[in-house]
């Protein structure tokens, strides 16, 4: 059965009950419109822990200024019956006030990986991102939570968060669900067009390219790859922000010419209004 929890203290009281049966809880936070990617996190989730906990708050201090949070789509009815179907235990959807008591003075910043990448072009993201999800660790209390390696960035920047705080939670990340031509699944991409929708694979393609050459060819120029496959989305149709060769651990930039490095490729492009992000590890 489904638990729909609003309030900080209802979760509170009933994870309490299943602590003391001994049941160890994972979490899977979400901002809703759940699709296959979201439910293939739930699916991780039940398999490693007794009960399995998911949230859905669109959460404000993660969008900036002119950015989507309004029109950001919400389709509670829908959301909670995908949950009853995955055997979710308990859903928790708290409204704006119950997550951040005004004035909310203390916020989560995780240097460094806040400003690089996405937090370039989204200044105050990952702050949001990590306070909001810090909040929701100290409500839940999980064993284990569950992240999307679609959100790469952001996973690296919770598995930092977990360690210089010395969180006791284990974090798995999930590979990325994708559409059959390969895009990322992600409820920003029913603001495509039809038109829009078939370029938008492009996205992924360039990725699996990259992958090649970085798999193939011997001696590396990450610069020269990272310019090139910038104008070829370019010409593609796309705006992109950025599109970088990183290591996967630390997504700082790789060490010229040195091949025993786990490396990610990651990228961000306007196509029209939407914005979409992806990556690849290598
Ligand atoms: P949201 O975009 O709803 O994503 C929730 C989780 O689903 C994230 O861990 C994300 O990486 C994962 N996810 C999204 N699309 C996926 C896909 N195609 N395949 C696999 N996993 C996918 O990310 C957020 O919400 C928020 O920033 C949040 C962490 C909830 C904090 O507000």
């Amino acid at each position: 059965m489904l638990i729909t929890a609003e309030k900080v203290e209802s979760v509170r009281q009933q994870l309490q009950e299943w602590r003391t049966n001994q049941q160890t809880i994972a979490f899977v936070p979400t901002m809703g419109n759940l699709h296959d990617g979201h439910l293939s996190l739930v699916d991780q989730a039940n398999k490693y822990c007794d009960r399995t906990v998911v949230s859905i708050f669109v959460n404000p201090s993660q969008f900036a200024e002119g950015e989507d949070f309004t029109r950001y789509p919400r389709t509670q009815e829908q959301d909670l019956d995908c949950l009853v179907k995955h055997g979710v235990d308990l859903v928790f959807i708290p409204d704006v006030s119950e997550m951040y008591a005004l004035p909310n003075l203390t916020i989560v910043e995780v240097n460094d990986l806040s400003g690089q990448l996405c937090g370039e072009f989204r200044p105050g993201h990952f702050g949001g991102v990590a306070t909001v999800v810090c909040k929701l660790f100290n409500i839940v209390q999980p064993d284990i939570a569950v992240f999307g390696e679609k959100d790469y960035q952001q996973l690296v920047l919770i598995r930092t968060m977990i360690s210089d705080l010395k969180m006791a939670i284990k974090i798995v990340g999930v590979p990325t669900v994708r559409a059959n031509d390969g895009l990322a699944l992600s409820s920003r991409n029913q603001y495509l067009s039809d038109q829009q929708r078939d370029i938008a694979s492009t996205v992924y393609k360039t990725l699996c390219s990259t992958r090649e050459q970085l798999r193939t060819v011997e001696t590396m120029n990450y610069r020269q790859i990272e310019d090139q496959q910038f104008q070829h989305l370019k010409q593609a149709g796309f705006r992109p922000e950025y599109f970088a060769i990183r290591n996967a651990d630390d997504l700082k930039p790789p060490v010229q010419d040195v091949t025993q490095q786990r490396l990610v490729i990651l990228v961000a492009v306007w196509l029209g209004q939407t914005r979409l992000i992806d990556n690849l590890l290598v």
